[in-house]
C-alpha cells in the first residue's frame, strides 16, 4: 500500500486534513529546532518546574513522500531501505510508525530525508526534534496535520523509545520558538526582561540519557532523602529563575545556573569534560554556567554578560578544547 494522495476520513478524530502538498507534488515537510534546558533536567522527571530555551542556530528538517516501491530513507547516519535501517535509528523509526498508525496507513511506503543540523546525543533534543519533524512530515504526506497535543504524544511514544519514561520535556519545547516553564507536563512562555546571550560548547563525549536518568533513579532509591532535598532545591532554583529571567537578572540567573551544575553532579551526572568547560566558561567571564540536557557527556550552557563577550567565550571555549560552539540569543519579550 502507498501514502494516498486523496483527502481522507481521518482515522483519529485530532488529526486534521492537511492543506499542504498536492497530487502533482505530494510530500510534505515537518521541522523542529533543538532546545537548551536553562534548569531542571532531571528534576522534571521527578515532578519539579523547567525552564528551556529554543536554540535556533539547529534545527532539523524532514520530507516524506509516498514511495512507488519499499520507503527509503536518507538522512547522515544512513541511506537506504527503511526497513533495513540501523538501530541507532531506531527511534526515529518508532516515530515513523506511530505517526503512520495514527493516520491509519501503518503499510505505507514512503521515501523519507531527514535534513538535521542538531548534533546526536549532546543534549540539545535531537532524538524529539527528529521524531517531531518525522512525524509532521509523515502525516502530511498521509494528507493530515495535528494538533499540539496529538503531535506531543506521538513524539513522546518515540521518545519512550529513546529512554523510558520521558518527562515530556524535550517533546514540548523542540516545537516552541520562545524560553518556556514546563511544569506538570505542560509549558507557557516565559516572560524575558532583556536579552540573554547563551554559549552553547560541545564536549564531543555522546550524553547518555537513558544512563543518566537511570543513574539518578538508582541514587534515589538507596539515598532516597539527599536525592529528594537536591531535587527539591533544584525545582526551588527554577521557580526563582523564573523571576529572575522576567526581571532580566543576568547575575542571578547565572547563580543558579552554577548551583545547578553542582547539584546535578551530586546527583551523579556529571562528567570531568563538562566540568572542565564549566570552569573554562566561568574562567573566561561567563555569569553562569552548567551541563544542560541529560548529562555524563553533551553541552555546556553559559551565559554571556552580552553579544560581544559572547564572542570571547566562544574563543575561550574553543581554545579549551570544544567540540563544537554555537551562540543563542533569548530574546526580551517586555
Ligand atoms: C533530557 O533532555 C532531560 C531529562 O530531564 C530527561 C527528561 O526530562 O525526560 C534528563
Amino acid at each position: 500500500m502507498t501514502a494516498s494522495t486523496d483527502v481522507p476520513i481521518a482515522p483519529d478524530a485530532r488529526l486534521h486534513a492537511a492543506t499542504h502538498g498536492s497530487a502533482a507534488e505530494p510530500g510534505a515537510t515537518g521541522r523542529a529546532g533543538a532546545k537548551a534546558i536553562l534548569l531542571g533536567e532531571h528534576a522534571v522527571v521527578y515532578g519539579r518546574p523547567a525552564i528551556a530555551v529554543p536554540v535556533r542556530a539547529l534545527g532539523v528538517e524532514a520530507v516524506a513522500r509516498p514511495a512507488a516501491g519499499p520507503g527509503r530513507l536518507s538522512s547522515t547516519l544512513y541511506h537506504g531501505p527503511i526497513a533495513r535501517a540501523p538501530e541507532r535509528l531506531a527511534v526515529t523509526m518508532t516515530a515513523m510508525r506511530a505517526a503512520l498508525a495514527a493516520a491509519g496507513q501503518p503499510t505505507a511506503h514512503l521515501d523519507i530525508a531527514i535534513d538535521s543540523s542538531i548534533p546526536a546525543e549532546r543534549g540539545l533534543g535531537s532524538s524529539a526534534a527528529v521524531s517531531a519533524a518525522v512525524i509532521e512530515a509523515v502525516l502530511g504526506a498521509c494528507g493530515y496535520t495535528a494538533d499540539d497535543e496529538t503531535m506531543h504524544e506521538l513524539i513522546q511514544t518515540a521518545e519512550r523509545a529513546a529512554h523510558g519514561a520521558p518527562s515530556g520535556l524535550d517533546a514540548r519545547t523542540v516545537r516552541a520558538r520562545a524560553a518556556v516553564w514546563f511544569d506538570g507536563g505542560r509549558i507557557e512562555r516565559v516572560a524575558v526582561g532583556s536579552d540573554l546571550v547563551f554559549v552553547i560548547a560541545d564536549t564531543g563525549v555522546r550524553g547518555r540519557t537513558r544512563e543518566a536518568v537511570a543513574a539518578v533513579a538508582q541514587r534515589r532509591a538507596e539515598a532516597p532523602a539527599a536525592v529528594e532535598r537536591s531535587l527539591d532545591e533544584l525545582g526551588s532554583l527554577a521557580t526563582d529563575l523564573r523571576e529572575h529571567v522576567s526581571h532580566g537578572d543576568r547575575a542571578a540567573i547565572g547563580d543558579a545556573m552554577a548551583r545547578a551544575h553542582v547539584l546535578l553532579n551530586g546527583l551523579g551526572v556529571g562528567d570531568p569534560a563538562l566540568d572542565h568547560l564549566v570552569d573554562a566558561a566561568t574562567a573566561g567571564g561567563a555569569l553562569g554556567a552548567k551541563l544542560t540536557g541529560g548529562g555524563r557527556g553533551g553541552c555546556v550552557l553559559a551565559l554571556a554578560s552580552d553579544a560581544a563577550s559572547a564572542v570571547e567565550l566562544s574563543e575561550r571555549l574553543t581554545r579549551a578544547g570544544a567540540a563544537a560552539v554555537w551562540t543563542t540569543t533569548v530574546e526580551g519579550s517586555s
